[in-house]
């Protein structure tokens, strides 16, 4: 692989030992994947503070610069990490000790994660605790290579706002900070980044956030790990509705980077979309049928109409999603044996608190919780039996993760049944 004079530097130790370890690691995951050379990086998002066993038996027997080697780095090195060398932001993790006495969640996890958000904060990592880093501030321009996590974040960098990065994990992204390098394969590379599929939408008109959210999940499964593009009647989506329609496409398939001509950046047309001087696959109809199919899919899990518990927000809700909530609650109450809870990035609580909205949602009986949800924390309310979302991703997951019947539909259907504690809800 080829090195510049500043990484044989740093994997010479020139810059302390736990670079050394670093660049050792990328250099390993380098070589594994056929890398040629690294990519410089300035923009590292990654899950470092999240509670596990594993951590807590680490920092016990050294502290956080021993759980930083061995998890981070791949190091049984005695390590003193120095602080990140490129900007480097928190993604989601456990719940906060603001939600102790809302979410069964473990006290001794709260506590562990606290420590951690001290540590990684001197080190100068951003804890923003979100699984949407681009609606609170990191917002990576065209074409800049990052060393991102979270399939949801990383599929929206690289479709909506252009920037490269692959779905990289815990070790990669804590080497990538002490670095600014990561190896320069899969999408960073032009050459991989042509659309591969065509869907082409007719018959049905995608307009909601539900309806982006079934698209999505259709697409990640015709695509699978490669790369749909999105042509046919769609109404021009908004970030939101994108945000949801990749989190889908990266739930059912393992999408990373998809196309909508005219609307994402590196699809300025439908030709555009694909690598030049092919010809443009055969299109994938996403029609009534192929709708009504996904609807059966993402509902195949419910039985009961009983609903105990609703959950909005994932990925982590938008402003406009929270304030949407509120005011389907204004005035309501939410049935007795019901509870929601709404998924925010801790940023946009604080603005969503300032603007009253969180105050309408809570007068109604619900939550705004912040920094991570039910499946990251494997936590919801006590005794849930059947719960409601409008989110594809969280459809799929929860159910298999806390053995729970799931109902998906809309927004306004959720709301419905916090406030009844009945699903009655149908694809129209
Ligand atoms: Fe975010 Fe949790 Fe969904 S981390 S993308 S709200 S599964």
């Amino acid at each position: 692989m080829f090195l510049t004079d500043d990484e044989k530097r740093m994997r010479d130790g020139a810059e302390g030992d736990a670079v050394a370890a670093a660049m050792d690691l990328l250099l390993r995951y380098g070589y594994a994947l056929d890398a040629e050379r690294l990519c410089a990086i300035r923009n590292v998002a990654g899950t470092m503070t999240q509670p596990s066993p594993v951590k807590a038996r680490l920092v016990a027997e050294g502290g956080w610069d021993k759980a930083f080697a061995v998890i981070n780095l791949d190091s049984d090195l005695d390590l003193t990490i120095p602080p990140m060398r490129v900007p480097t932001c928190q993604l989601q993790h456990g719940f906060g000790p603001d939600s102790v006495d809302i979410v069964p969640y473990p006290r001794a996890n709260v506590d562990l994660q606290s420590d951690a958000e001290a540590f990684y904060g001197r080190h100068g990592v951003a804890i923003l605790a979100t699984c949407t880093p681009y609606q609170v501030g990191n917002l990576p321009v065209r074409g800049e290579h990052c060393a991102w996590m979270e399939s949801s974040a990383v599929i929206y960098a690289n479709s909506v706002l252009g920037a490269r990065t692959n779905c990289e994990g815990v070790a990669s992204t804590g080497a990538a900070s002490l670095t600014g390098r990561i190896p320069c394969w899969g999408n960073h590379l032009e050459e991989n980044r042509f659309g591969t599929h065509q869907i082409s939408v007719s018959g049905v008109h995608v307009e909601s956030f539900q309806d982006w959210g079934m698209l999505g999940y259709f697409a990640g499964s015709v695509a699978g790990e490669d790369r749909p593009v999105i042509a046919g009647d769609i109404a021009r989506p908004d970030l939101t509705e994108l945000k949801h329609f990749g989190a889908a496409a990266a739930t059912s398939g393992g999408v990373e980077l998809y196309h909508i001509p005219g609307i994402t950046p590196e699809a300025p047309s439908r030709q555009a979309a694909f690598a030049p001087g092919t010809a443009v696959p055969e299109a994938v109809v996403y029609g009534p049928a192929e709708r009504a199919a996904v609807y059966q899919t993402l509902n195949e899990i419910g039985s009961s109409a009983d609903v105990d518990f609703v959950l909005l927000g994932c990925p982590h809700a938008s402003l406009e999603q929270i304030r949407q909530t509120a005011f389907l609650l204004e005035g309501k109450r939410l049935s007795s044996g019901t509870e929601l809870w709404i998924m925010a990035p801790r940023a946009l609580k604080v603005v969503a608190d300032r603007s009253g909205y969180t105050a309408v949602i809570e007068r109604a009986g619900g939550r705004v919780l912040a920094d991570s949800c039910p499946a990251m924390s494997r936590a919801a309310p006590a005794g849930t039996r059947v719960f409601a979302t409008d989110s594809a991703k969280q459809a799929h997951y929860l159910p298999a993760i806390l053995g729970i019947e799931a109902w998906f539909g809309t927004l306004e259907e959720c709301v419905a049944a916090a406030v009844t504690g009945r699903w009655s809800g149908g694809l129209r």
